[in-house]
């Protein structure tokens, strides 16, 4: 009797569980390769190098770029920030970028975003030797991918395509339905899904802000990309139980503990885990993949001589 009220209680917990998909394994798996590569490299005395363009003192911005920082140091490549008043013109930017262009000692260059307003982004971004461009944000880069042959990937949507192969979630056939319709995530995420590559052949929908109802189209997913930022846009009554969630968002919401803030995603973890199959963890999920896949980028950079 005791044993059938045990198999129940697990099984029940199989249904009830959902698998939480943490970026830290799949990392572990790319490091150990990537380092490999690194020191093949290194036997040609190269060292990959990244420089970041920093302009003013967005909180987050400074910590992402911190955090690239310490990972490359702690992987033996280079990395330098160079930091830029919010007043900086934007023809002493693109003269800077020209001189990282030339300069062989980085084979990656990333400005990281949102500038200001005054600079506008594509062009600066369409300044930075396109080889070099590891954030993969250059107008060729990007149509590179959309044409099937991409050089480089950009990072958050390539470390997203490394998490569904890590945990063999299956994307052909399926239907992938992506909220939000950024460059730098929605835009790519739908090329990769849509194309037949690694992780590809969905059928894809691509939501965003005028779409209505959101629900309709989120109930539908067997894969969810949402990437809005948008603290808890999706909640446990817009999701189906069979549906594979990967949260990009990363929002800092104010509360009253010592910190004053604390940081959470665009899927409402506690409200969905648990009802669906499989879901990423915010933080510890998506983040940590996009500057593994930044590193991957920069050696790719290193290797073909940029
Ligand atoms: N994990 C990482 O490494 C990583 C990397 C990049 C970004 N992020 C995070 O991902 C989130 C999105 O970043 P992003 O740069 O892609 O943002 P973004 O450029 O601001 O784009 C947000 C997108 O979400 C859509 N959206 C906004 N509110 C919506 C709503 N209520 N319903 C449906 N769609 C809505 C917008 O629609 P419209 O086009 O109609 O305005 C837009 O397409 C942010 O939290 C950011 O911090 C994380």
């Amino acid at each position: 009797m005791i044993k059938k009220e045990i198999l129940l209680i697990n099984n029940l917990e199989k249904f009830i569980n959902s698998k939480i998909l943490y970026s830290k394994p799949v990392v572990e798996k790319l490091i150990a390769h990537a380092r490999k590569e690194i020191k093949q490299l290194s036997n040609q005395n190269i060292v990959p190098g990244l420089a970041v363009v920093l302009i003013g003192d967005n909180p987050a911005s400074k910590i992402y770029v911190r955090n690239k920082h310490k990972f490359f140091l702690t992987n033996h490549c280079h990395s330098e920030t160079f930091t830029f008043d919010l007043n900086i013109s934007q023809d002493e930017l693109l003269s800077f970028i020209e001189d990282l262009n030339q300069n062989n000692k980085f084979h990656g260059i990333l400005v990281q975003l949102p500038l200001p307003n005054h600079i506008d982004s594509q062009v600066v971004i369409n300044s930075i030797n396109p080889s070099k461009d590891v954030d993969g944000f250059h107008s060729e880069n990007l149509g590179k991918l959309f044409l099937g042959h991409p050089r480089f990937i950009p990072c958050t949507p390539y470390g997203i395509v490394e998490l569904l192969d890590y945990y063999d979630i299956e994307t052909t056939g399926k239907h992938a339905v992506i909220v939000g319709r950024s460059n730098i995530v929605g835009k790519p995420m739908v090329s990769l899904l849509s194309q037949s590559f690694k992780k590809g052949n969905a059928t894809v929908t691509v939501c965003h802000s005028k779409t209505n109802p959101l629900r309709k189209y989120t109930l539908q997913a067997d894969i969810l990309i949402a990437a809005t930022g948008v603290p808890n846009l999706i909640t446990s009554d817009m999701i189906n139980k069979h549906v594979n969630i990967i949260d990009v968002g990363i929002n800092r919401v104010e509360d009253d503990s010592e910190k004053g803030y604390h940081i959470c995603g665009d899927v409402d973890f506690k409200g969905c885990s648990g009802k669906v199959n499989s879901i990423t963890p915010v933080p510890g999920g998506v983040g940590p993949m996009t500057i593994m896949m930044l590193l991957i980028n920069t050696i790719k950079a290193a290797k073909n001589g940029s």
